[in-house]
């Protein structure tokens, strides 16, 4: 369920029509909207009702715009960051630091730092090296860390090999036959205190079965451990719920399914469970706003060009992602084309032979359920600016990331001493 429709012919995002926004931001340009993100909050929220005190941390990852992580927030929902970067983004957002989880295999010392430093509620640990350093940093602060053993359950999650993570080849996790003695590892260093298990098996999971087998798992370890005298307080149970993105494919797990599942499986834990849902809160609360710069004939099919690259949304090339595409006004003409965009790459083709609405020259065109792993993805390939982000609430709108310059982007250049002005 999204608020991205047709009204007077014109798709709106709310109450806003589309063109309004690409005629004053410009395109291409990503659009959010505050009703989608509020209800996907909500949703999640009450799927998992029956359950005690879940945290339910936002996986930053997926959108990071403040707009976003701030709408978010006041659903007093938490973050899960992979990075300091994130953990100071959610921060900055409103986050209060005690619903903020920090994963991730690679955390420098520095950014172990600054989240002990920051009050962090957890860290998910992913190795027993990284349980040494986080040990050394914690123990020179006179801190403790709350850790959670990242577990990799050897669960195939059934998703893009580039999105499966709970595989024992993965580079995520502890394997599940080291998970206790690491457990015992971190009860036994200075500054780690363990608090609970996480997992997380890949994203965009269409279903739930590889789920619940990871989730028998960690109730295994945990009574493994507890049998074992250690406590376990929380477990946390990832993220992963996939979206609809092709209206013509069976539509994944809804929320309720997955809440019903999770309170089955975890009936009897005796935990504080975690959640850290990205894709499923904020996928289909974006679309990517484009204008069609021209239409090319084809071989076969006309290349419909339009203003969005590759580098501005790269999941069709890196996982054969597939978009929905909509004219923002429809003339009620269907034609099949293939959809491009003016990088000079190949691979910069978001649809091939796609059945669609008709569009022309300087039509706009709207990339829906691009919401997560999107512009946060966008990189300035080509020299295009990073694209700008604008988010809906009912009838208003705003920019909440400006559009780039190109200036920007040439003024972080430096030139070395010896190609410089003066020595030319
Ligand atoms: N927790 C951890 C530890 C994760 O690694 C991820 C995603 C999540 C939570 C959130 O997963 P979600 O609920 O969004 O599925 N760029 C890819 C997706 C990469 C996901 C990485 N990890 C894409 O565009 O499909």
């Amino acid at each position: 369920m999204h608020h991205f429709h047709l009204c007077d012919g014109v798709l709106h995002a709310e109450d806003v029509p589309l063109d309004r926004i690409a005629e004053a931001v410009g395109t291409p340009v990503y659009v959010y909207s505050t009703a989608t993100l509020v209800r996907h909050a909500r949703v999640f929220r009450a799927a998992l009702a029956g359950l005690d005190d879940p945290l339910i941390a936002y996986a930053v990852k997926a959108n990071p715009n403040a707009a976003v992580l701030r709408t978010l927030a006041r659903e007093r929902l938490g973050a899960d960051a992979v990075s300091w970067g994130e953990v100071a983004r959610a921060l900055h957002a409103g986050v209060p630091a005690e619903r903020i989880v920090l994963s991730g295999v690679g955390k420098t010392g520095d950014e172990m730092a600054a989240a002990l430093r920051a009050g962090i509620l957890q860290f998910n640990i992913e190795s027993e090296q990284e349980a040494h350093t986080l040990s050394a940093v914690a123990a020179a602060l006179d801190l403790t860390a709350a850790v959670a053993v990242r577990v990799n359950p050897d669960v195939d999650a059934g998703t893009h090999a580039k999105i499966s993570t709970g595989k024992s080849e993965n580079k995520f996790g502890i394997p599940y036959a080291r998970a206790a003695a690491a457990y015992a590892l971190c009860a036994s260093l200075s500054g780690l205190e363990p608090v609970g298990i996480a997992v997380h098996i890949g994203s965009q999971l269409t279903d739930l079965a590889p789920l619940e087998r990871a989730f028998e798992r960690i109730g295994q370890l945990i009574a493994e451990l507890r049998a074992a005298g250690h406590p376990v307080h929380r477990a946390d149970l990832g993220g992963g719920l996939g979206v609809p993105y092709d209206a013509d494919q069976p539509a994944p797990p809804t929320p309720e399914a997955y809440g019903a599942m999770v309170a089955r499986v975890t009936e009897g834990w005796d935990v504080r469970l975690i959640f850290e849902p990205g894709r499923a809160l904020v996928g289909n609360a974006g679309v990517l706003l484009t204008r069609v710069i021209r239409v090319k004939a084809g071989a076969e099919h006309p290349f419909v060009v339009v203003d969005a690259g590759m580098n501005d949304l790269i999941r069709p090339t890196l996982y054969d992602a597939w978009h929905d595409f909509r004219a923002v006004a429809p003339r009620g003409e269907r034609f099949t084309a293939n959809v491009v965009g003016p990088v000079c790459e190949t691979g910069d083709t978001f649809a091939t032979a796609r059945p669609m609405d008709r569009v022309g020259e300087g039509d706009l065109l709207a990339f829906m359920t691009a919401g997560a792993y999107a512009a946060t993805m966008a990189s300035t390939y080509n020299s295009r600016p990073l694209t700008p982000e604008a988010i809906v609430s009912g009838d208003r709108w705003a920019v909440t990331r400006e559009r780039q310059p190109i200036e920007a982007l040439i003024a972080m250049d430096r030139l070395p001493p010896w190609l410089s002005e003066e020595n030319k």
